[in-house]
């Protein structure tokens, strides 16, 4: 069958759909942003790897929404080939791009400082491509990456987590940021053995993944500041919820006394470029084709105002401590009255970012009402 996603008609069959293994079309969110995302960076004669293509669908929109010189579109899967080709050719971008099936980290270890761009985009975890990107990745350029398994790095299963990410994860309030700063270090960890600094640009979770876009700068350095920068410990006291990023484990709950849960060293560095994600909202009007642009909008709008880290889950603040759950356009109000930021947060309706320490929270939150 043929379904359209932004300027581009893709050939998928049925029985993709139905397995929603090579082709999921409730992705189309990630796959418009990349486009997006792309755009922003100014990719004009750029070289891009969508290096586990499945269908193609990302790397051929690439190559027809995006003003790049060349897409190379892989996958191991011999089955999805001639749909690869039948893609490239219904949408008249054959000079633009190369097919390839090969192992992504084969073609990726043999194309050394090839691509401006390279996309990972697995079932599960990317952790398993980021050495062989060091290595196909020009001095400057961009990764885009996914990962889906969630019970990992959210802690569900904190010793898998640990096998894959070196992190142990656990479970806490504020589980998908746990599990996005998790994927950010493990990330910034494997480029910096390999001399690269490693920016994020744009991080974000929805439905059942996680993706993240950032940028690789080869230098010793650099690299070593962006560990030094970024990295550090998420103190949790699993009693209170009480929590704090810090530079060093803080070992006692500075709220109840509770001995604290010391999860690290993580991520606790910005996730979102506030500038870059201002261009990216500046750039959407200029590319009206994207189908989920309402979407992309209200996402953009949330993270752009989020910079404050580890959410609070109102109603796991409030079951815990015996409240009444507030307003939270009233509690917003009472905060920033009080001289506190206070943000939402894309990753739960439910959820508030804020520098006002919990004791204040929990006296402030039964005056909201
Ligand atoms: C989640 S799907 C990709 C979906 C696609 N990017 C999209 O937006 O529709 C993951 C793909 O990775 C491919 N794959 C799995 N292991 C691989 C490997 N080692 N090298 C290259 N491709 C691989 C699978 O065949 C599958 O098509
Ligand atoms: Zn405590």
């Amino acid at each position: 069958m043929i379904i359209k996603e932004g300027l581009t008609r893709l050939k998928i069959p049925r029985r993709y759909l139905q397995k929603k293994h090579f082709f999921n079309p409730k992705v189309e969110l990630s796959r418009d942003l990349t486009t997006l995302v792309l755009h922003t960076l100014n990719c004009k004669d750029w070289v891009v790897c969508d290096a586990l293509s499945g269908t193609g669908v990302r790397g051929v929109r690439v190559a027809k929404e995006c003003p790049v010189k060349k897409v190379w579109i892989n996958d191991i899967s011999k089955d999805n080939i001639p749909f690869r080709k039948a893609n490239v050719e219904l949408n008249s971008v054959i000079r633009k791009v190369k097919i390839t099936n090969q192992d992504a980290n084969e073609l990726l270890s043999e194309n050394i400082r090839i691509f401006d761009y390279i996309d990972i985009d697995p079932w599960g975890s990317p952790t398993y491509y980021f050495d062989s990107t060091a290595r196909a990745i020009k001095r400057k350029g961009f990764i885009g990456f996914s990962a889906t398994d969630t019970a990992a790095l959210c802690g569900t299963s904190p010793i898998t987590c640990l096998r894959r990410y070196g992190i142990e994860s656990y479970k806490t309030d504020f589980f998908k940021e746990l599990g996005i700063r998790i994927l950010i270090a493990s990330a910034a960890l494997s480029f910096a053995k390999w001399s690269f600094s490693f920016k994020p640009l744009l991080s974000f979770t929805s439905q059942h993944y996680f993706r993240v876009f950032a940028e690789l700068r080869k230098g010793k350095n650099i690299a070593s500041a962006t560990l030094k920068e970024g990295l550090g410990y998420v103190n949790y006291c699993p009693k209170c919820l009480w929590r704090r990023t810090d530079k060093e484990p803080i070992n006692k709950c500075e709220f109840c006394g509770s001995k604290t849960k010391v999860i690290g060293k993580v991520w606790i560095g910005q996730i979102e470029d506030l500038a870059f994600i201002q261009k990216c909202w500046e750039n959407i009007s200029h590319i009206e084709w994207l189908k989920t642009g309402d979407k992309v909008k209200k996402l953009l709008f949330l993270l752009k105002n989020e910079s404050l880290p580890l959410y609070y889950d109102l109603h796991k603040i409030c079951q815990n401590h015996g409240l009444k759950i507030p307003k939270f356009k009233t509690l917003q109000q009472a905060l920033i009255d009080k001289g506190y930021a206070v943000e939402r947060t894309h990753f739960s309706c439910q959820g508030i970012k804020t520098d006002a320490p919990l004791k204040i929270l929990i006296k402030i939150i039964p005056k909201c009402q």
